[in-house]
């Protein structure tokens, strides 16, 4: 068995300044001197192995799939403030779920749901301020977080109670990035009282959702049928339905997990948009072509560059930069020998910019994928991930981010001073900020 090329714990100790404020530099130096494959000595973590290599990403997430388990952080640490759905479940449990919840998601059950999305987003660009500089990445967190929650509560008066959701969301998620980053203060956080005020904040967001759901069950003839209305309604194979704990679990994750990874793959679309005003003028002629007022299943393929720009935005910047997995048995990858236990990290940023993969990787180029047989791609380009464990939320992110691009690009063109988008590489890839002004077309836009 051949063994790894290694960083040593000193290394990580002499970079770790660096490291804390951005890791990627720091892994890219490493992939680049040691190869696509290496260990690396974690003080407090032990030995991680990252890799950049497709053929382990295709071992890791596919085909030895039964192999692996996600991490602690992943499951336990996560669901401690959002339950055991299914980001964070494992086994026989989320396998059930995921067989139970899987048809809500089938393109043809989206197709009942695009225009509850349109509408909601919609409604949320109206509350664009036009030609005033903003940073975009709040506003498309709220558009991404209320297109998750019209989607699962159509009917149901809920801005107030969202607003109350989504600041539990993001202070929990600020807790366990803390928690995070320093695990020795863990015993701090506990006695301070600081991890119990969390608990109890997302005691109250189950709270805030209980009471919709109670409300919607007492609904009677309903017209529209929402995601909610699925969940409801899948049942076990026995034929029994969820229990009201385990719906609100799902519903938390399908939150936390639909809302973040939109909103930065949206922010840094506008972000290349914004500095390339004849991207935006094809986009919009594009959009002028495919004469539709509403946007409906079919259109998909009459928007080749705007899902090709989409495409690129979460190649160049994919939300889910690292995909971890814990070996659960002893395990081989070609000559490599994994112990049980082992943490690997798939580092899917520096797939998606692998020279020997894609030509003039590190720039945004917004006809890439146009024509490209996704086949083929599918083997470099995990934005999504892959394998049982793979997004199940891939086709509605898409019609979500296809959606806000043609109604942007309809009313606006957009425009930036900043030079260059910085990231913030937290659980998942974000920018630091994104501003930029939003020009209406008045009366030139005939859409
Ligand atoms: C651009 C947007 C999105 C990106 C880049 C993204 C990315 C991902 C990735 C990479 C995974 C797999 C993680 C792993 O294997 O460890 C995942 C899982 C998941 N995603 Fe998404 N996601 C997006 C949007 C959404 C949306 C809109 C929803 C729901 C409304 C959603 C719900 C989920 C759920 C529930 C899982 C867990 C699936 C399971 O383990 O069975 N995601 N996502």
């Amino acid at each position: 068995m051949k063994k790894l090329p290694h960083v040593s714990a000193l290394k990580v100790l002499k970079n770790s300044r660096r490291i804390l404020k951005n890791p990627l530099p720091f892994h890219y130096e490493n992939f680049e001197k040691l190869g696509d494959t290496f260990r690396i000595s974690i003080p407090g973590e032990g030995k991680v192995i990252f890799s950049r290599d497709p053929e382990w990403v295709k071992q890791v997430l596919q085909k030895k799939h039964r192999s692996y388990s996600k991490s602690k952080l992943q499951t336990k640490d996560l669901a401690k403030y959002i339950g055991y759905g299914l980001l964070t479940s494992e086994g026989e449990h989320w396998r059930t779920h995921r067989r139970m919840i899987q048809p809500a998601f089938h393109r043809q059950k989206l197709k009942g749901l695009l225009s509850i999305m349109h509408k909601a987003i919609l409604d949320e660009l109206d509350r664009i301020e036009p030609n005033a500089d903003e940073d975009v990445f709040d506003k498309m967190g709220d558009l991404a977080f209320q297109v998750v929650a019209k989607s699962l509560f159509s009917s149901n008066d809920i801005r107030e109670s969202m607003t109350e959701l989504k600041s539990i969301t993001e202070e929990n998620q600020k807790m366990l990035i803390k928690e995070m980053r320093r695990p020795y203060l863990k015993t701090w956080f506990t006695w301070s009282g600081e991890i119990g005020k969390h608990l109890n904040m997302a005691e109250r967001g189950r709270e805030v959702l209980d009471n919709l759901i109670q409300e919607r069950t007492k609904e009677k003839n309903r017209v529209e049928h929402d995601l909610l209305d699925m969940l409801l309604e899948a049942t076990y194979e026995d034929g029994t339905k969820m229990s009201r704990k385990q719906l609100i679990d799902e519903v938390l994750i399908l939150f936390t997990a639909g809302h973040e990874t939109t909103a930065n793959a949206l922010s840094f679309l506008l972000y290349f948009l914004a500095k390339d005003a004849t991207l935006q003028e094809e986009l919009y002629q594009e959009v002028a072509a495919s004469k539709s007022d509403t946007f409906s299943f079919e259109d998909m393929p009459k928007f080749p560059l705007a899902q090709s720009c989409i495409k690129e935005t979460m190649r160049i910047y994919p939300p889910a930069y690292f995909i971890d997995r814990v070996a659960t048995e002893d395990t081989e990858i070609g000559s490599f020998h994994l112990k049980k236990g082992t943490l690997v990290l798939l580092s899917i940023y520096e797939l998606h910019r692998h020279k020997s993969f894609w030509k003039d990787g590190e720039n945004f180029l917004a006809k890439r994928f146009v024509g490209m047989d996704m086949r083929q791609a599918a083997e470099f380009y995990y934005p999504f991930g892959a394998g049982p464990r793979m997004c199940i939320g891939n086709a509605f992110a898409d019609y979500e981010m296809l959606m806000v691009l043609i109604e942007i690009v309809k009313k606006y063109q957009i425009t930036t001073k900043m030079d260059t988008v910085e990231i913030n590489p937290m659980i998942s890839l974000k920018p630091k900020e994104v501003t930029l002004s939003f020009v209406p077309r008045w009366g030139e836009s005939k859409l």
